[in-house]
This record gives structure tokens, C-alpha cells and sequence, in this order.
């Protein structure tokens, strides 16, 4: 089988991360890519010269040249501005959607079978774009956010009722703002309902407050970690759960994850990209996973769709 190929557009925080992870998981050869020169190479020079230590043995390649990307199978864009404390993920729409667009025009020109996985914020308008620019069909064009949103959501649950992270899933719907949806219905303790658990320790009442500042701190958890870095934002949590979709992809795990993907009608949206469960397989998004909402989470759906609705009409 030929070895996979894996292009990382960005070699700041983020992308110097993922090179590594893609290395130490052997997921295939790295390319990492930034229009600063001698930064992409310098990062995988050093990531390749530890291989005898870590044991990983994939080609390594730092560029500033998009040829370098030809027969990428995955792609990885993370150019962009990071936010700075007291900024909202859209205050980098203008400035990120310059970068974007010529990234998007590289990925074309040089990888056009590639599968894009975006994390560069604001996230639900960045996919929208990338994918305007690529012209590249819907399902090979997805946008992390989900899988560390609901990270963050299963982290607090574990924190809170002192079990294993390992035990616990959450999961995050709708777009990766400050209106983000966590499923609060469906966190469980190894299929054990979250609520019941706070309810037995807190009881009723006290129980949902527990959970309700558990969503609130979800909600703004990336601003949390901005806060106190000062300098840039959150970045081993956006790698790794990239990282968690690209291989689901390049091993045709058809893991479902929550991801951003553009609805044709799932849960009432028509023509955005949104954050929904969907099977990550070799072909991109396979499937996307559809569920009944009940009243309160359709509503919260609902504003955070026209959050995101907001946010990309106003690049028209
Ligand atoms: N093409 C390619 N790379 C670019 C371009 C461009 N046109 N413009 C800027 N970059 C590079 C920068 O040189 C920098 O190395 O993008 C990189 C961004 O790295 P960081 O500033 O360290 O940001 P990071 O923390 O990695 O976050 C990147 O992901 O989560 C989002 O909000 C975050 O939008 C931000 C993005």
C-alpha cells in the first residue's frame, strides 16, 4: 500500500503540533507549509531529527512552495490569525479571509483529491470559503470543531463527577461560537445519563446548575484558554482532535465525530456548514448522522445556525 500523504497549510502552533502528531502516529509522509521562510522547515527538521527517539520513520518536509503539496490525500489548513484576549473568533473573519483565499486556491491548483480539514477560525465561515474557492464537492471539505468543543464538554463532566475522562461522552452540535450546542441529554458515564448522576449528588435542582455551568464554561472554553495564554490561542486541544478526523479518513475508520459539514436539509439547515455527527470514512463525509432534537436543543440549533448564518452572509 503506498504510504499516505499529509499537508499541513500553517506551521505556526497549531501546525507545528499536528506535524508531530502526524509523525509519532505515522499516519503517513508531512508536508507542513507556511509563507514564512525557513519557519515550516525549521519545525520539521527538528520534528525529524528525533525520529530514532520517538521511533517514527515517515518523510518530513518543511515549504513555502504550494508544489509541494501535489498528491496530498488529506489537507490541514490552519493559516490564519489566532485570536487575543477579549476578541470573539469572527473579530478575524476580514484578516483570515484573505489568507484563506489564496490557500484555498493552492489546495486547488495543487491537490485538487485531497480531503480539507479546516480548523483557521472563524471556523464556520473559513470551511464555507474554503470550500467556495476550492469548488471541491461538499464532503471533501469539513471543518474541525465539534470533536474539541465536545472534548472540552466531556473533560468538565469527568472533572466534576471524578471519573476517567475515558468514560464519559458528550457532544457538541451547531457552529463553533459562543451559541455552540452541548447535548446535555445525551452526556453519559459509560451510557449512564450525566444528569442523573448530578442529580443523585446534588439533587434536582442544584443538579442542572452543575450542568448548566458546565455548558456555559463549554461554550467559552476556547476564550478561557486565550485568556490566560495572552499571546495566541488554545493549540495541543485544535491539533489533536484534527488529527483524531484526519485519521479516521486516511484509515476509513468511519469513526463519527462531530464535524462541520455543509447541510442539504439535516436538522432543518439548508446551504450553511454546521457543526453534526458524521461518519469520517475514506471518501470524506460519508454520512451524516441525523437525530430528533427535542424543543429546548432545536432551539438553541436554531440560534446557533443563525449565529453562523449572520457571520457568513456577511462575506457576500
Ligand atoms: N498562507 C499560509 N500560512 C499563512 C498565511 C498564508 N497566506 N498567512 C499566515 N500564515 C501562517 C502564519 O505564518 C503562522 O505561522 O499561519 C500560521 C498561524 O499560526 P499561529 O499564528 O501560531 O496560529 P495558530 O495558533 O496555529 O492558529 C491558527 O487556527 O484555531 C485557529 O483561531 C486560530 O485562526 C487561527 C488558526
Amino acid at each position: 500500500m503506498a504510504r499516505k500523504k499529509i499537508s499541513l497549510i500553517g506551521g505556526g502552533q497549531i501546525g507545528g503540533v499536528l506535524a508531530q502528531l502526524c509523525a509519532l502516529r505515522e499516519l503517513g509522509d508531512v508536508v507542513l507549509f507556511d509563507i514564512v521562510e525557513g519557519l515550516p522547515q525549521g519545525k520539521m527538521l527538528d520534528i525529524a531529527e528525533v525520529g530514532p527517539v520517538d521511533r517514527y520513520d515517515v518523510d518530513l518536509k518543511g515549504t513555502n512552495s504550494y508544489e509541494d503539496i501535489k498528491g496530498s490525500d488529506v489537507v490541514i489548513v490552519t493559516a490564519g490569525l489566532p485570536r487575543k484576549p477579549g476578541m470573539s473568533r469572527d473579530d478575524l473573519i476580514e484578516v483570515n479571509s484573505k489568507i484563506m483565499t489564496s490557500v484555498a486556491e493552492g489546495i486547488k491548483t495543487y491537490a485538487p483529491n485531497a480531503i480539507v480539514i479546516v480548523i483557521s477560525n472563524p471556523l464556520d465561515a473559513m470551511v464555507t470559503l474554503c470550500q467556495k474557492i476550492t469548488g471541491f464537492p461538499y464532503n471533501r471539505v469539513i471543518g474541525q470543531a465539534g470533536v474539541l468543543d465536545s472534548a472540552r464538554f466531556a473533560s468538565f463532566i469527568a472533572w466534576e463527577l471524578g471519573v476517567s475522562v475515558k468514560d464519559v461522552t458528550a457532544m457538541t452540535l451547531g457552529g463553533h461560537g459562543d451559541d455552540m450546542v452541548p447535548l446535555v441529554r445525551y452526556a453519559s458515564v459509560n451510557g449512564i445519563p450525566v444528569v442523573e448522576l448530578l442529580e443523585q449528588k446534588y439533587g434536582a435542582e442544584k443538579g442542572k446548575e452543575v450542568m448548566e455551568a458546565m455548558v456555559k464554561r463549554t461554550r467559552g472554553a476556547g476564550g478561557e484558554v486565550v485568556a490566560l495564554l495572552k499571546t495566541g490561542s488554545a493549540f495541543y486541544s485544535p491539533a489533536s482532535s484534527a488529527i483524531a478526523m484526519a485519521e479516521s479518513i486516511l484509515k476509513d475508520q468511519k469513526r463519527v465525530l462531530p464535524t462541520c459539514c455543509f447541510l442539504q436539509g439535516e436538522f432543518g439547515v439548508s446551504g450553511y456548514y454546521v457543526g453534526v455527527p458524521a461518519v469520517l470514512g475514506e471518501k470524506g463525509v460519508e454520512n451524516i448522522i441525523q437525530f430528533k432534537l427535542d424543543a429546548e436543543e432545536q432551539a438553541m440549533m436554531d440560534k446557533s445556525v443563525a449565529a453562523v448564518k449572520g457571520l457568513v452572509d456577511s462575506m457576500k
